[in-house]
């Protein structure tokens, strides 16, 4: 009779614990399908611009890598790698991303209300992902003070975007948009040197740069444009790109598979 009551706490108490740990993984797992379904969203209205941010959030996992950011940091810039655009889905600016004619200066500072618009989008995660909002909404912040939409200068600037900034533009001059075509990868990153200190942060800028980090950068590229990407995505139809991004967080087994998708 006397180990009968320890043996029960020490049950109960275990049996508390898995029950916590089956509620946050089911948290985490619904936090991820609620962000996959909102990348399957901006995949839906605008493939191109899906592909953009996938690619875009590679490159600044790259550079946040290599700048020894932790974890959480990294999930953070993952987040706003992925939805930085997302304003550009709003319905008073998709016929403007959309049509080949050349911006009025109308336009123009229609479209310099898109990060503001993605945060507002964002606005009811941000109780759980604070940094997200904040992130998208300063991604055309410049280091000296002159981006927009609040004119935020050096690391008032979250870093989020500071280290986006950096691989979207890298990514804006490597592939063709609306009017000019895709560059070299040497413009590229003759691009982001003479962007060090004005546009970029200029430490993240010289990490950027340095010889190991441009290495992988070009292979993230490669593998983005790689045949096989190309092939994986006639095979889900033209205007379905093949996710880039896996989100660490989920758990694999329980996402669809591929050949599950629809056409
Ligand atoms: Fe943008």
């Amino acid at each position: 009779m006397p180990h009968i009551v320890p043996i029960t706490v020490g049950a109960a108490a275990g049996g508390l614990l898995y029950r916590e740990h089956r509620i946050r993984a089911n948290a985490e797992r619904l936090s991820a399908a609620t962000f996959e379904t909102l990348l399957n969203a901006i995949d839906a209205n605008d493939a191109v611009t899906g592909a953009h941010v996938r690619r875009v959030a590679s490159y600044a996992l790259v550079l946040g890598e290599a700048a020894g950011l932790d974890e959480k940091m990294l999930r953070s810039i993952e987040r706003v790698a992925l939805f930085h655009d997302v304003g550009k889905l709003h319905e008073a600016l998709t016929d403007i991303f959309h049509d080949p004619a050349k911006l009025t200066p109308e336009e123009r500072r229609a479209v310099r209300t898109h990060p503001l618009r993605g945060a507002e989008v964002l606005a009811p995660l941000s109780i759980f992902y604070p940094d997200l909002g904040k992130g998208v909404a300063a991604h055309h912040e410049r280091w000296d003070g002159t981006g927009y939409p609040r004119g935020l200068k050096g690391k008032r600037i979250p870093l989020t975007a500071r280290v986006v900034a950096i691989a979207d533009s890298f990514d804006a001059i490597t592939h063709r948009r609306r009017y000019s075509s895709a560059r070299s990868f040497s413009e590229a990153v003759k691009a982001i040197a003479e962007g060090r200190g004005t546009q970029f942060d200029p430490e993240l800028a010289d990490l950027f740069l340095t010889p190991p980090m441009l290495a992988k950068i070009d292979k993230e590229m490669r593998r983005a444009n790689s045949p096989q990407k190309k092939r994986q995505n006639r095979r889900q139809g033209a205007n379905r790109p093949v996710p880039d991004i896996t989100f660490r967080w989920r758990q694999r087994a329980n996402g669809p598979r591929s050949r599950d998708r629809l056409p």
